[in-house]
C-alpha cells in the first residue's frame, strides 16, 4: 500500500478537473484504500464539524518510523489520540491566541529590521540597483530566522551576508528529507537497504533534530545558569521554549520531539504566502497604492508597526486572506473520522473513512467568490460586502484548517506576515521584474510558485 505523506497527494489542478467531471464529491483509490474527496464548502463543513475530540489527519507513518528508530518522542504532527491532546494543550500555551502572538511583536520586528537591511544589500548589489531575482528564497530565510527566534529565542544568522555552516546544513537537510521522502513513499520497503534514498531520508531528519536539540540544550544551560544566579524562587519566564520548559508544560525530551516539527511547519508556509502576496500586489498597482495609503496612514515612514496598529489595517489583513484563498499553502488536507459512522452529502460512510479536503478548488468556487481567479482583497472588507458576500460560507476559505487540530502557528504566522508586509509596503513600491512573467502554482508538499519570482523594490520618497 502506498504511504501517505503529510498531505494526501491530490494536486490542485486534479482537484479542479475532478470537480468539473464528478461534482463536489468523488472517490479514488490509493492502493487498496478508498479516499473520499470533498470539494465544496458545505461538504467540507459536514466532515469537519463531525470530527471527534481527537481529530485524525492521516497516519504519518513515514515520519513516525524515523522517530521510532531514533527513540524520539512524537510531535504534534505525528502524535494521535489522548497523547496528542495532552501535547496540544501544552503547545497551545503562548501560541494559539492572538494575545499570545502579540508577545512576539518585538522579537519579530527585530527580525524584520534585519530583513530590511539584507534586502537593501541585495538591491544594491543587483545591476538595476533595486532587483531581487528570487524573493521566495529570501523569504525562506526570513521565515526560518523568525520562527527560530520565536521558538528557541536564538538568532541563527539566516539574514547575515554569510550564513553559518550549521544553519546551511539544516536548510539543506530539510530539502533532502522531503526529496527522499518521495522515494520512501512510493518505493517498496525492500529497496531501502539497496538504494541510497532511505539513508538520506533518515540523515535529513537526524540533522533537523540535532539542530533543534542543540538549541534546546543551550536554553537548558541558560535556565540552569539563571536559576543558579537568581535562585529557584524567581525563574525568568520569557519566550516560548523557556516558558514551556520552566513551567513544566514539556520535558526537555518532549521539547526535542516537538519543536523541530513546529520549525518545519513554520517556514515554507509563511514564506510562500508572502511571495504570492507580493506577486499580486506588484501586478495590481492600484491595490498596492491603496495598501500603501492605509499603511502610512497608521505607520508613517520611519516608524515600526506595533501590535495595536494592525487592528486598524483591514486592507493589509484582506490582502493576506485573499492570498491564502487563491493559494492555500496547504492545498489539500484530510480527516479520518475514527469514532463513528458519518453522513456526508446524504451518504453514510463507515468509521475510518479517509476524507480528502480539496481546499484549493473549494476556495475558488464562483458561487462563493465571484470571479474566483482574480486577486480582489476588497472582497474581504466589510464595507464592500455585497449581499452575495454577506452569505459567504464559513468554510469557503479555511487556509489554517479547522477546530482543535487546526494550525498551531496561525497567530504568529499572521503577525509575522503582517509586520513584514507593512514595512515592505511602507518603504518600497514593488513591481514585477520583467523576467518573471506569469507565475502559476505547483504543489510540492505545500503550494509554491512554478518558477522564481523576481521583484523590483523601488524606494519611496519621504
Ligand atoms: C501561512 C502560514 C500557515 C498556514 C497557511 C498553515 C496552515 C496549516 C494547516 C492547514 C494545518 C492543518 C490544520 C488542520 O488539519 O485542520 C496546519 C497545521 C499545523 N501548523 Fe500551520 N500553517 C501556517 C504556519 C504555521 C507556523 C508559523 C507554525 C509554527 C508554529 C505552524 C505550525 C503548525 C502545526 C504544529 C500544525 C499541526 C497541528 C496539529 O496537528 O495539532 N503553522 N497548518
Amino acid at each position: 500500500m502506498a504511504k501517505k505523506s503529510f498531505l494526501v497527494y491530490s494536486p490542485p489542478r486534479n482537484q479542479v478537473l475532478n470537480k468539473a467531471k464528478y461534482g463536489p464529491m468523488w472517490i479514488n483509490y490509493i492502493g487498496p484504500q478508498i479516499h473520499v474527496n470533498v470539494a465544496s464548502a458545505p461538504l467540507l463543513e459536514q466532515v469537519m464539524r463531525q470530527e471527534g475530540k481527537y481529530p485524525v489527519r492521516n497516519d504519518m507513518d513515514l515520519w513516525k518510523e524515523h522517530r521510532d528508530l531514533q527513540g524520539l518522542t512524537y510531535g504534534p504532527f505525528t502524535t494521535e489520540g489522548e497523547s496528542w491532546y495532552r501535547l496540544r494543550q501544552a503547545l497551545n500555551q503562548r501560541m494559539l491566541k492572538p494575545a499570545d502572538a502579540a508577545l512576539y511583536t518585538n522579537a519579530l520586528n527585530e527580525v524584520v529590521d534585519d530583513f530590511m537591511v539584507r534586502l537593501n544589500q541585495l538591491r544594491a548589489e543587483s545591476t538595476l540597483g533595486d532587483h531581487v531575482p528570487d524573493i521566495a528564497h529570501q523569504f525562506y530565510f526570513f521565515a526560518l530566522e523568525a520562527i527560530c527566534y520565536i521558538l528557541f529565542e536564538k538568532r541563527i544568522g539566516c539574514l547575515e551576508r554569510s550564513i553559518p555552516q550549521d544553519t546551511k546544513a539544516f536548510v539543506r537537510s530539510v530539502g533532502f528529507m522531503f526529496q527522499n521522502s518521495l522515494y520512501a513513499t512510493f518505493l517498496p520497503k525492500w529497496t531501502r537497504p539497496l538504494l541510497p534514498y532511505w539513508r538520506r531520508y533518515l540523515d535529513g531528519w537526524n540533522t533537523i533534530f540535532s539542530f533543534g536539540k542543540k538549541l534546546i540544550d543551550q536554553k537548558l544551560e541558560e535556565i540552569e545558569a539563571q536559576l543558579q544566579a537568581g535562585g529557584p524562587e524567581e525563574p525568568r519566564i520569557s519566550g516560548y521554549l523557556h516558558f514551556l520548559l520552566t513551567s513544566g508544560q514539556l520535558s526537555p525530551r518532549e521539547a526535542e520531539g516537538s519543536l523541530p516539527e513546529l520549525l518545519m511547519a513554520g517556514v515554507d508556509t509563511t514564506s510562500n504566502t508572502l511571495t504570492w502576496a507580493l506577486y499580486h500586489l506588484s501586478k495590481n498597482p492600484e491595490i498596492q497604492a491603496a495598501l500603501h495609503e492605509e499603511v502610512v496612514g497608521m505607520v508613517p515612514a520611519g516608524r515600526v508597526p506595533q501590535y495595536k496598529d494592525l487592528a486598524h489595517m483591514p486592507l493589509l489583513k484582506a490582502v493576506l486572506k485573499e492570498t491564502l484563498r487563491l493559494y492555500p499553502v496547504v492545498p489539500v488536507n484530510s480527516r479520518v473520522i475514527t469514532d463513528k459512522e458519518i453522513e456526508v452529502g446524504g451518504f453514510l460512510f463507515p468509521k475510518n473513512t479517509q476524507f480528502v479536503l480539496c481546499h484549493y478548488v473549494v476556495s475558488r468556487d464562483p458561487s462563493i467568490f465571484p470571479e474566483p481567479d482574480r486577486f480582489q482583497p476588497q472582497r474581504w472588507l466589510r464595507k464592500n460586502q455585497t449581499d452575495a458576500l454577506k452569505g459567504q460560507h464559513p468554510f469557503g476559505s479555511v487556509p489554517f484548517g479547522y477546530g482543535v487540530r487546526g494550525c498551531l502557528g496561525r497567530r504568529i504566522a499572521e503577525l509575522e506576515m503582517q509586520l513584514l508586509l507593512t514595512r515592505l509596503i511602507q518603504q518600497y513600491e514593488v513591481t514585477l521584474a520583467p523576467e518573471t512573467g506569469e507565475v502559476t502554482s505547483v504543489a510540492r508538499i505545500v503550494l509554491v510558485p512554478n518558477k522564481k519570482v523576481g521583484l523590483r523594490f523601488l524606494q519611496r520618497q519621504g
